[in-house]
């Protein structure tokens, strides 16, 4: 898809609120290769000093030196000698996840996910697993304090504690569990229509493409698109909530899904790679909007997201996963009455 396209499948996710986007889904090769390493957008670790980092033709970025070894400090330029603003783009590596974390937004910039048929199992009987209902959330302390996001900003704030990993998906332990509820692992999503329903749905989707590839991976991205005002001209306006403000409300929410199987039961080592992104505006979405009304091409995701989420060699050799797998969500109101229940007082998950 040409840039110019790109950026205008975007833009028009941002001004279709509730709307999604159809794209053309390419026929991409088939032939496979081994699943590459899960791309790594060059996140920092907490409390570490931003990485010297060098971004090749394909977008790939990479450390330009070991850090580590040649001591950061060495390499600063004089300028920065009183301080080093950053940007610090936490890397939280979890039991059930690895993330990003937006200092400025105060919420996740990704979440990354490998799920498979294994990770999603409940724990043997004898093992002890995650149950959701002895999770609470909790500030991440991990976190300078400045930058954190706090219960209280949530509080009365009229949208869900959403979670980026959803806590389903961390099943296998407590701890696991309990590292889905850290609030950098959080963002505010619409509540009613959204987080407890769309949302949900492809997030079950997601777990359900466990069913029929080995390997699944999952992105998770907040996103602000600009939408196009009357006089023309595109802004994004988004919340920010909290008292005083603190933390940004993303406008939509993106999840890029990968998966990976044996191309043969003879040739278990050459993979079937397919791909997908969806965006979805954090808004009230009908039980019966078609999903692949919110098909994007991940390149629009990560332009817009300002990320490399797949590595040029993935996305060519990937199907598109609408061409794998049924791409329709399940709808699930049956369990509404007990999350009412758990709403009152307080924002919900
Ligand atoms: C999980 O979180 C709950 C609530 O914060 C806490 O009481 C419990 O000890 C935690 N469990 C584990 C295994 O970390």
């Amino acid at each position: 898809m040409a840039g110019g396209a790109v950026q205008a499948a975007i833009f028009a996710a941002g001004a279709v609120i509730g709307g999604g986007i159809a794209t053309v889904i390419v026929n991409k090769r088939r032939d496979a290769s081994l699943l590459p390493p899960r791309p790594i957008p060059v996140p920092v670790p907490a409390a570490a000093p931003p990485a010297v980092v060098q971004v090749d033709n394909g977008g790939r970025a990479r450390f330009s030196e070991p850090i580590r070894d040649v001591g950061f400090v060495q390499v600063l330029p004089p300028v920065l000698k009183n301080g080093h603003p950053g940007p610090i783009s936490d890397m939280l590596v979890r039991r059930a996840y690895t993330a990003a974390y937006d200092r400025r937004l105060r919420h996740p910039s990704w979440t990354a996910e490998h799920l498979n048929k294994a990770s999603l199992a409940p724990p043997p009987a004898a093992a002890n697993g995650g149950d959701r209902s002895k999770s609470t959330f909790v500030e991440d302390e991990s976190l300078p304090e400045p930058f954190r996001a706090k219960l209280k900003d949530y509080f009365r704030s009229g949208y869900d504690r959403g979670h980026m990993v959803p806590a389903a998906d961390a099943k296998s332990t407590q701890e696991a569990m309990n590292e889905t509820f850290l609030l950098s692992n959080i963002a505010p999503q619409v509540g009613e229509g959204f987080n407890r329903h769309y949302w949900a749905y492809l997030e079950d989707w997601c777990r359900k493409l466990t069913n029929s590839f080995e390997d699944v991976y999952v992105f998770t991205v907040p996103l602000y698109l600009p939408r196009q005002d009357p006089d023309g001209k595109w802004r994004v306006t988004h919340e920010v909530i909290g008292s005083p403000p603190n933390i940004a409300v993303p406008t939509h929410f993106a999840k890029v899904v990968l998966t990976s199987k044996p191309s043969s039961a003879s040739t278990p080592s050459i993979r079937d790679l397919s791909m997908g992104a969806f965006v979805l505006p954090n808004a009230i979405i009908p039980d019966t909007a078609p999903l692949t009304g919110f098909i994007v091409p991940v390149e629009a995701v990560e332009k817009a997201a300002g990320l490399t989420l797949f590595s040029d060699e993935v996305k060519a050799k990937a199907k598109h996963i609408c061409q794998s797998t049924k791409c329709d969500v399940t709808i699930r109101r049956f369990d509404d009455a007990q999350k009412k229940v758990k709403a009152i007082g307080a924002p919900k998950n």
